[in-house]
């Protein structure tokens, strides 16, 4: 059996700036990385310091200003909207600190919403929808609204959403930021399963004791790679 680890994300050079008015943000400076797949992967870093921008260039929401980025060995760098987002939607899984459902629809269509653009029956949608909530524990709650669940509820909810399309990444954003720690603990450990389960996991957070379920870690510092560790 091979144990080679195949790459999946590759960075060379990466910048990102912003220009905002009269006022240029050197968000990305030259950023250089290599993720492989099935990782689970955490960038760290100050309040500032790009984390977010980075997970959004390898998540295709953004193209990066300067540099390559090679997805599964294809240059994703120079795509337009239209194509960055085929790409996106069928690779990489989203999940934000804020956990950004819909609060006037139940669990099942919030779940069911990124299938909505896609040719596939409401019923079928619903049997996907359905499995990915019972993945996350949350099938006795198919029928409540956001505003009637725990945060830790609101967050599985987010990530049923983010694996109802089976994408091979997720990508997820201070995802315990807003919670108690043991609603902390049982995100991290549903994303710990995920990788086992052959996905790619990569992490933003601020907090050490989140990025210790990791495999591997950098931190960021003004848009630079500061520290690349190995656990
Ligand atoms: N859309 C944008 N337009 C202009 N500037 C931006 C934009 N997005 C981010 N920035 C700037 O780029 C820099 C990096 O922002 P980013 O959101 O990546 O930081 P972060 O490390 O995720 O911070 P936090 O921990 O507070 O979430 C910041 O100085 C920010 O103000
Ligand atoms: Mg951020």
């Amino acid at each position: 059996m091979s144990t080679s680890a195949t790459t999946l994300i590759r960075l060379e050079s990466i910048h990102k700036f912003f220009q905002t008015g009269l006022t240029n943000v050197h968000a990305l400076d030259g950023i250089d990385l290599t993720i492989n797949e099935n990782e689970f992967f955490a960038i760290l870093g100050p309040s500032g310091s790009g984390k977010s921008t980075l997970l959004h260039v390898i998540g295709c929401l953004t193209s990066p200003s300067k540099g390559t980025y090679l997805l599964n060995g294809s240059d994703v760098s120079g795509l337009g909207q239209w194509n960055l987002a085929q790409v996106r939607n069928h690779t990489f899984g989203f999940v934000f600190q804020s956990f950004s459902l819909l609060s006037s629809l139940n669990v099942l269509d919030n779940v069911c919403v990124p299938l909505i653009y896609g040719r596939i029956h409401r019923k079928e949608r619903h049997r996907l929808a359905r499995d990915v909530i019972g993945q996350v524990g949350l099938s006795h709650r198919e029928h409540h609204f956001p505003g009637q669940l725990s945060g830790g509820e609101q967050q599985r909810v987010a990530i049923a959403r983010a694996l109802v399309s089976n994408p091979s990444v997720i990508l997820a954003d201070e995802p315990t930021g807003n919670l108690d720690s043991a609603s902390g603990d049982e995100i991290m450990r549903i994303l710990k399963t995920l990788q086992k389960q052959g996905r790619t996991v990569i992490i933003v957070t601020h907090d050490e004791h989140i990025a210790q379920n990791a495999q591997r870690e950098i931190h960021i510092v003004d848009g630079q790679i500061s520290v690349k560790g190995q656990k």
